[in-house]
């Protein structure tokens, strides 16, 4: 099947900034994002997930003063077949604060969004992102079954997969299905981050950008199902959780979760030599033999 490529979303952004309140002391010298899940930063994560839905156009927000560190990390990206840019965050304004800063990279384009912190894994993971990314107009947002709706934003959705009701942190069970951190949004998104006001904890809430497209009818649904994990590594006991999950995924099954070379390549963005120069480039660490496998079996 000859899939519209034109017309698909091509720019992503990674909002990796943020206090890391949660995670300190881990966090006060080190942005979260930067902190290892197990053999690799919590960054690569995020950014497998966009190259997973074939977006090569993506913008990487940090906070003040670390663009530098992302960047002897990550580069330009072109060893990996993408584009990256990388804008700093002057303090952590909230979410949608993503749109505002990134008014110019998303240009006239529609766009996809993922919190920095967020681990998702799964059967069928990649074939649901190629359906969100088509995504022409409105607001997709992908949801999670989880047993404690009470400490998530959920949605209530019916069976046409339209959203009914959002809600963050409600005492009352309105639904046990999760707002996950990955988002997909029409242009009109910098236009309505822009009338949001902050709320009582200074920040401009994600909940009140979903609900301007809610009100519209214009929010709809995709579901990682049963078969997928969706972690937030927010706090110790989950960053710790999502690296045993990864140990046990990668030792047991001998593949590895997140390496962005080995996606590049199978979407064909880069040559066997971008995998050479990242080998060169990372040195000799299980990373790299993991590499030098992946070369083998493609000769
Ligand atoms: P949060 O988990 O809401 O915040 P945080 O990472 O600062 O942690 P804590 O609550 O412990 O202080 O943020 C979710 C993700 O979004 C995380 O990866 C950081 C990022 N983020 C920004 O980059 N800028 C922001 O303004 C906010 C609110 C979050």
């Amino acid at each position: 099947m000859c899939e519209d490529w034109e017309n698909m979303i091509s720019k992503g952004i990674i909002l990796a900034g943020g206090a890391g309140t949660r995670m300190s002391p881990l966090t006060k010298a080190v942005n979260k994002q930067l902190l290892p899940i197990y053999d690799k930063p919590l960054i690569f994560y995020p950014l497998s997930i966009l190259m997973l839905s074939k977006i090569r156009d993506i913008l990487i927000i940090v906070n003040k003063g670390q663009i530098g560190q992302y960047k002897k990390l990550l580069q330009d990206g072109k060893n990996l077949g993408i584009r990256i840019t990388y804008l700093e965050q002057i303090k952590p304004k909230g979410l949608p604060d993503a749109f505002i800063l990134g008014e110019k990279f998303i240009g006239k384009k529609n766009v996809a969004m993922i919190l920095g912190d967020n681990f998702f894994y799964g059967q069928g993971l990649s074939k649901n992102l190629n359906n969100c990314t088509k995504l022409k107009s409105g607001a997709k947002v992908l949801l999670h079954k989880v047993s404690n709706p009470e400490l998530f934003g959920v949605a209530k959705v019916n069976k046409n997969n339209k959203i009914l009701k959002i809600a963050e942190k409600p005492k009352k069970n309105i639904s046990n299905l999760a707002v996950t951190g990955l988002y997909f949004f029409d242009n009109n998104v910098v236009k309505y981050s822009k009338t949001l006001k902050p709320s009582k904890r200074g920040e401009i809430e994600i909940i009140d950008l979903l609900n301007i497209y809610k009100k519209k009818n214009k929010l709809s649904a995709d579901y990682i199902g049963r078969g997928g994990a969706w972690l937030d590594t927010g706090s110790i006991e989950d960053y710790f959780k999502t690296l045993l999950f990864v140990h046990a995924i990668e030792n047991r099954q001998g593949v590895k979760i997140a390496c962005l070379e080995e996606i590049a390549l199978h979407n064909k963005w880069i040559k066997k030599s971008h995998i050479q120069n990242q080998i060169k480039f990372y040195g000799n660490c299980s990373y790299s033999n993991y590499l030098k496998k992946i070369l083998k079996i493609s000769a």
